[in-house]
């Protein structure tokens, strides 16, 4: 990697720092939010992400060519679409009304389609959203080990859905492209994929039976 592209991580709950962790071991600069004062977080960030520097989301977001968001959807609201123009935006979050609460925008529809109507400005792709925290990290392998499993990257636009491949493939997974974010409502929570940890092959042929049976 020439220039390693810089992350802002939005979220340091349970998915928010894994991704980091994962981003730094990969090589790339990585600085973690969340809503408030960056000092509240900086001594776990010192304990649990060494090397993340924990800033205020703004400025997270200003020095950033991608921003992961890893906070519950129901706090997408909060977030001011002007600072992310222009940036490659990554979607890690679900729709969980469970823990959500309904929000109508985001019933009987892919998220993400939602979040990038939100974020007009920026190149949003869906992926990191269907794995657990635990297993995210636990599965994570080197290119051509093994067991190494496969994790989905959707979007509408093929540039920013090749850097994230590139990203989830030197985070230690088989990047499987789904050619729009339309495409990556498998991965969302009651997809065919959402929750299970699979091989690439295993991965596109469970996309593929579920295309069959929506067709
Ligand atoms: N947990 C998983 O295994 C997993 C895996 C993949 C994807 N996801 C998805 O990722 C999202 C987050 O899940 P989680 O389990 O990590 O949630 P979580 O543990 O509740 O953590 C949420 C984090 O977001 C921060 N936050 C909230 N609003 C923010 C804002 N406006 N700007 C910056 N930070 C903000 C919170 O900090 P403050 O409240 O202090 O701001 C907190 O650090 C969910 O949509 C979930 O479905 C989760």
């Amino acid at each position: 990697m020439k220039e390693p592209s810089r992350l802002a991580v939005l979220g340091a709950g349970h998915v928010g720092p894994v991704i980091a962790r994962l981003a730094i071991k990969a090589g790339y600069p990585v600085a973690i939010a969340t809503s408030g004062d960056p000092e509240e977080i900086a001594l776990i960030t010192e304990l649990i992400i060494p090397g993340a520097q924990p800033r205020w989301a703004s400025d997270a977001v200003a020095d950033a060519d991608i921003v992961v968001l890893a906070i519950p959807l129901h706090r997408f609201g909060d977030i001011d679409p002007a600072p992310l123009d222009g940036k490659l935006v990554v979607d890690a979050m679900n729709y969980w009304p469970a823990s959500d609460g309904v929000l109508e925008p985001f019933e009987g529809r892919g998220s993400t389609e939602v979040v990038a109507q939100q974020l007009a400005g920026s190149a949003v792709v869906k992926a990191l959203n269907h794995i657990g925290y635990h297993e995210l990290e636990d599965r994570a392998r080197p290119a051509a080990a093994p067991d190494r499993r496969a994790a989905g990257v959707a979007g509408d636009d093929p540039a920013a859905v090749a850097m994230i491949a590139d990203l989830v493939d030197r985070i230690g997974y088989d990047p499987v492209r789904l050619e729009s974010l339309r495409a990556g409502r498998v991965l969302q929570p009651g997809g065919p994929v959402f929750g299970v940890v699979l091989t690439q092959p295993e991965f596109e042929r469970a996309v593929r039976q579920d295309a069959r049976s929506l067709a």
